[in-house]
């Protein structure tokens, strides 16, 4: 058995790929190895327990909490409205008063007070809880479609930050202008159980950004089609878990077409897909590639699963760590600190670099991330940033003045 050792498994790619499939294949083998498994849908169009052809009754039963398949197996589907009532309740109230007030009907306020991001806050308290309290040997997380799994991996950041940063001007602003805004404004300021219930929510959040960044523990798997539309929208997502610190240990190729078909209409196909595997290949390596066939039927039930499990790791241990080399490294060069951020896909043109305190803040695009610089390195000053094949390679060594004005910079 796996032990104290907890193992933390999350698939996600665009919709339709096969991700709820293929999680629910690496469970099941997992549970038949031995270990104590969950596999946990973050998806709100939940489809496990249809794959794993359970009736809908038992699940609605369960509220939201993990449900027995066979042995050593669990499946849980989150319930974003049980979810409310257990952790949200206050915020939600809240939210529901301002929506209300504003004049919004009521039923729409009630649906518009679910925030986005409930329920990958919700999943991620279940994850924290399950590895505080040794639950599970392995957690196998069904993400939703990329878009909303890139919001899902950047909670814990975003969360942090806004702890440190937001939590206590927000509470002290509060405590001071309510009195002046509530003679003023007929909009109620949250009250100290609002702030109380999210304090409490972020007590429990502790360590899950430790806990997902750690490649020891966590490693995503990114499923992909031999389509060109997939693999563009998968090398964005694999550029982002990199950049949010998620080691990605496997990229999984689904539904090739058997060579065995034969066929004008298929030979087509198979050639492009061909193509497309060794696009993949250039550009999601040294990520291990896993393989799998187009089924002769649909995927539903144990032993289509685990046939489904046979194809793609054959006889391997699917929890097996099959890469854990992490996004981001730092080293001490003489006197200098390097930062070397694995960064596949990018150019110059979409880098943006600039540092405050000891946060170096990275854009790409749309998105951007707080690199929390370790203390030592937070004390020096970028010096500059190259490019180096996939890696963005930040060299920290410039000395602040007492004005805090960077020593040598060239400035304009
Ligand atoms: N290798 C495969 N061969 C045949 N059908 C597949 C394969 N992988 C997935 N499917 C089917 O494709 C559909 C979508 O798969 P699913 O796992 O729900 O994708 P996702 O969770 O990424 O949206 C399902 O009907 C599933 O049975
Ligand atoms: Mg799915």
């Amino acid at each position: 058995m796996r032990g104290k050792n907890i193992r933390v498994i999350l698939f996600a790619g665009k919709g339709g790929v096969g991700k709820t499939s293929i999680a629910a294949a690496t469970a099941i083998s997992s549970a038949r190895i031995g270990y104590k498994t969950l596999v946990m849908s973050l998806d709100a169009a939940h489809s496990l327990s249809d794959i794993f052809d359970l009736n809908k009754g038992l699940m609605d039963k369960n509220k939201g909490e993990p449900v027995e398949v066979e042995q050593n197996l669990w499946i849980q589907e989150i319930d974003v409205q049980e979810e409310i009532q257990r952790n949200w309740k206050e915020v939600y109230q809240y939210i529901e008063t301002l929506f209300n007030i504003s004049g919004i009907d009521e039923v729409l306020a009630e649906e518009l007070a679910i925030m986005p991001g409930m329920e990958e806050v919700s999943s991620l308290l279940y994850i924290n809880r399950y590895v505080n309290e040794k639950v599970f040997d392995v957690v196998i997380l069904d993400c939703a479609p990329t878009g909303e799994s890139l919001r899902f991996i950047s909670i814990p950041t975003t969360l942090e930050w806004y702890m440190k940063k937001l939590f206590k001007v927000e509470r002290l602003f509060t405590k001071y202008a309510r009195p002046v805004v509530q003679r003023i404004y007929s909009v109620p300021l949250p009250d100290d159980s609002y702030f109380e219930s999210l304090r409490y929510l972020f007590e429990r959040l502790q360590g899950v950004e430790d806990l997902l960044t750690n490649p020891r523990i966590t490693s995503a798997r990114l499923v992909i089609n031999p389509e060109k539309i997939v693999i563009k929208e998968t090398q964005r997502a694999f550029m982002y878990f990199c950049l949010y610190g998620l080691c990605v240990d496997a990229i999984i190729i689904n539904r090739i077409l058997p060579e065995g078909i034969s066929d004008v209409h298929f030979d087509r196909w198979k050639a492009t897909q061909s193509r497309h595997i060794d696009l993949v290949k250039e550009y999601f390596s040294p990520v291990p590639l896993f393989k799998v066939g187009l089924f002769g039927d649909e995927i539903v039930g144990g032993d289509s699963l685990a046939q489904l499990s046979k194809m793609l790791y054959d006889n391997l241990d699917p929890t097996t760590r099959f890469s854990t080399e992490n996004p981001y490294k730092y080293m001490k060069r003489g006197g200098q600190y390097i930062l070397n951020m694995r960064l596949p896909f990018i150019t110059k043109e979409d880098v943006e670099l600039s540092k405050s305190d000891n946060e170096l803040l990275v854009r790409i695009g749309g998105f951007k991330r707080n690199v929390l610089l370790p203390r030592k390195v937070a004390h020096y000053a970028p010096l500059g940033a190259k490019l180096d094949g996939q890696n963005l390679v930040v060299t920290f060594g410039g000395e602040y003045d007492e004005e805090g004005n960077q020593e040598g910079e060239g400035r304009s």
